[in-house]
């Protein structure tokens, strides 16, 4: 395994176009001649260990560059390498010659590691790197050693099934462990140099792989005369739906009230925000949706169109304000908006990126009441309310 993980590290740091200065091996000069990596850091030991054991190599003699971020092309030859190597004991894999990641990228495709292409020269996303590198090894060297129920990594939010699916196997085998004590993936981020190493060592050795357990965060889902209620909040959304007969009339005092001091707020910067749309009855609802439907058919207006019963509107806890455009979100409002809104306990409820966990799309214009101290963590968290409560949104049929 020595040999092969050092022929993978070095095929690392010769990766791309650039050529990266080869040191000297275990006789080179010490750790210490790297001037922008210290003892301190987390990846130290990791850079350490392979460079003392001449496996890898600065950009120069003195620079790490462990800020550097990692390409697709250079993802897609990470992964070659390892399932070459995995599978031959070797790598005979050379740069292309008109364009050098070409060969990596047929290989890559011949075994099914991907199956698209990626913006190659742009930088990789962990949720990107994840889905190439989850594929470049078989399954079975991919076994899980950690215990980690879905749901229990905090932050995937509008990524498909299969890229989740990715990313899980990868923490459950212990290559990954995300950051923060939530395990964090950050799955639009980029990788950086000094976090790949320690990412090939782990693929390849399997007692370098981490162990750790995570647990789903428990919430309490409760129905009261047919209304949701999840950890105490009322849920309106595709799974939970509200009985037709619940029609508060209007928005609910605590609502109408935070409205009201958000428009003053907003006033008071010389902007204006004012409802457009605000509490809208099972009948109501009924009518809009269908009005959609017949407009873009079905399965659009269920992107962005609550059916009867599942609308957050007929809560009395939700608001449109402004203008139902997309632009709105670029308007001097709409900024200040989404900047604002939890300071007077409102969420912006269907967040870009977030039709996978709410099911809708993007609604840069539609706020919800939580309360002030519940808006500002789920703010704060960058979740979605769906995942900050561990829930779904989805229609049964
Ligand atoms: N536009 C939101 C999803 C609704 O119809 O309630
Ligand atoms: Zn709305």
């Amino acid at each position: 395994m020595k040999r092969t993980l050092s022929l993978l590290l070095t095929v690392l740091f010769t990766l791309s176009p650039v050529s990266f200065v080869l040191a000297d091996g275990p006789d080179g000069p010490p750790d210490t001649s790297f001037t922008d990596i210290h003892s301190s850091d987390w990846f130290y030991a990791d850079v350490v260990t392979a460079y003392n054991a001449g496996l890898i190599n600065g950009k120069s003699a003195d620079r790490f560059a462990p800020d550097d971020l990692l390409t697709y092309a250079e993802a897609v030859k990470l992964a070659a390498c390892m399932r070459q190597l995995h599978d031959e004991g070797e790598i005979t894999l050379g740069n292309g010659s008109a364009v050098w990641y070409e060969t990596y990228v047929t290989y890559c495709k011949s075994l099914g590691i991907i199956t698209a292409d990626y913006p190659w020269n742009q930088a990789a996303t962990r949720a990107g790197y994840m889905e190439i590198f989850s594929a470049a090894l078989p399954d079975t060297d991919l076994t899980p050693v950690n215990e980690i129920p879905d749901g229990a990594i905090p932050d995937l939010y509008g990524l498909s099934a299969g890229t989740t699916a990715a990313i899980y196997k990868l923490y459950r085998a212990g290559i990954v462990q995300g950051t923060g004590d939530d395990h964090a993936c950050a799955p639009y981020s980029s990788i950086q140099r000094c976090e790949v190493a320690a990412i090939l060592v782990r693929m390849m050795a399997s007692e370098k792989r981490i162990r750790f357990t995570m647990s789903a965060p428990e919430h309490r889902i409760e129905t009261i005369g047919g209304i949701t209620y999840v950890d105490g909040i009322l849920i309106a959304n595709k799974t939970y739906s509200l009985p037709a007969d619940y029609a508060p009339g209007g928005l609910l005092p605590e609502c109408q009230a935070a409205l009201d001091a958000l428009m003053a707020g907003a006033a008071a910067d010389g902007l204006s925000i004012y409802p457009i749309s605000t509490y809208r009855s099972y009948d109501y609802q009924a009518g809009l949706y269908e009005s959609y439907a017949a407009r873009d058919g079905y399965a659009e207006a269920d992107r962005y169109s609550a059916r009867p019963g599942h609308s957050e509107h007929q809560t009395g806890l939700a608001i449109d304000v402004n203008s139902l455009a997309y632009d709105f979100a670029y308007t001097p409002e709409g900024i200040w908006l989404a900047a604002h809104c939890a300071e007077y306990g409102f969420i912006l409820r269907y967040p870009e990126g977030g039709e996978a966990a709410t099911g809708y799309r993007y609604e840069p214009w539609h706020i919800r009441y939580l309360g002030v101290e519940l808006a500002g963590k789920v703010t704060a968290s960058g979740l979605t309310l769906e995942e900050y409560l561990g829930i779904t949104s989805v229609y049964r049929d």
